[in-house]
């Protein structure tokens, strides 16, 4: 089954096409961050401007590079949920209209399974069940996939995502949006123990975890210093800021599959590119004899090739949606 995915849920407009779920015959991303640059973080109204402007080119060169013709497409995916709302609809008013004329399936796909999904990418032979730890601009949380369309919300961040961490510090740092890849690339040279950052442990859910704590902490030390004309090491900073974050994750995410009795865990989203979080990972896994799935870094950050191998697994469990299906800010998974 060969699918055409769109995904403009935040700023990056994409469209790809995926054969059966495994394979990817094209993968258009055209990024906006050059403009959103300029105000130092996501303006949404631009954002759906810029998508409405893009989306039949970014369609049309996915469906170039994959050598099919509209006639080839067995279904459209496109992710409905969650995302900024007038971006998610103009995707979504595309998909419906490119089903509708093609008469083929619209797949809604949420977006948070999609970047699990893309984990089907990296590793064809991978099946659920397994965890994974979804981490990214606005979603920081442990799932148990335990099938293709079927999941448990196990626990995440009760106040701010780790990307939206990732990013606060880096605009206090004076490094441009986005910044989580500037921190990982600073933290490259810099000593993780130089500062000690805080990572709370939460009651009731061990799997809870919370960032706003240590993304005011860094604000305030950063603050804090320039007032006082006391220079900080801004390598040292990244470094522990990146420690501090794999700190928080890394233990709950072999919890998880110790909960969950399963011997393959995953990572998924923009945040699962950090350095630091990946070495952790592999080291924490081999310890606990875990098998552990990385998507490599161009299948991390938004994509639409995830949406076209979720969207494919959706259709199977015939997910599919009419025309009158809308597009959501937020949803549970
Ligand atoms: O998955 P994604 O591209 O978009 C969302 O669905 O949110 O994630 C974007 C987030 C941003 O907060 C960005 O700073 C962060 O992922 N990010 C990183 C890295 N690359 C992207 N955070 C830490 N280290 C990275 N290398």
């Amino acid at each position: 089954m060969r699918i055409l995915a769109i995904d403009t849920s935040c700023d990056d407009t994409s469209a790809a096409i995926v054969e059966n779920g495994r394979q990817i015959l094209s993968s258009v991303v055209l990024s906006q961050t050059e403009t959103h640059r300029l105000y130092g973080g996501v303006v949404p109204e631009l954002a759906s401007r810029l998508h409405t402007e893009a989306i039949c080119g970014a369609v049309e060169r996915a469906l170039t590079e994959a050598n099919t013709g509209r006639s080839s497409i067995d279904a459209v995916a496109v992710t409905c949920a969650p995302g900024l709302i007038g971006a998610l609809l103009v995707g979504l008013g595309f998909a419906k209209a490119m089903a509708f004329g093609l008469n083929i399936p619209l797949i809604p796909v949420h977006h948070v399974r999609a970047h699990i999904a893309a984990n089907y990418l990296a590793y064809p032979d991978l099946e659920p069940p397994f965890v994974c730890l979804a981490a990214s601009g606005g979603t920081t949380a442990f799932i148990f996939a335990k099938d293709y369309t079927a999941y448990r919300f196990l626990g995440g961040t009760r106040d701010d995502a780790a990307g939206e961490a990732f990013d606060k510090t880096a605009r206090v740092l004076g490094l441009s949006y986005p910044g989580g890849v500037q921190i990982d690339a600073l933290a490259q040279s810099g000593n993780p123990s130089a500062f000690r950052l805080p990572h709370p442990e939460l009651a009731d859910n061990p799997l809870d975890c919370s960032f706003s704590g240590l993304k005011t902490f860094v604000v305030n030390l950063v603050h804090h210093a320039e007032q006082t004309g006391t220079p900080v090491c801004r390598q040292d900073l990244c470094a522990s800021f990146c420690s501090t974050v794999a700190d928080m994750l890394v233990p709950r995410l072999i919890e998880a599959a110790r909960m969950c009795k399963v011997k393959t865990v995953s990572a998924a989203g923009g945040v699962a590119a950090n350095t630091f979080l990946r070495k952790r990972l592999e080291t924490a896994c081999t310890a606990a004899g875990l098998r552990l799935c990385l998507p490599p870094l161009s299948l991390c950050g938004d994509n639409a090739a995830m949406v076209g191998a979720q969207g494919y697994f959706e259709v199977l469990a015939s997910n599919t949606a009419g025309t009158d299906c809308n597009a959501y800010a937020t949803m549970e998974i």
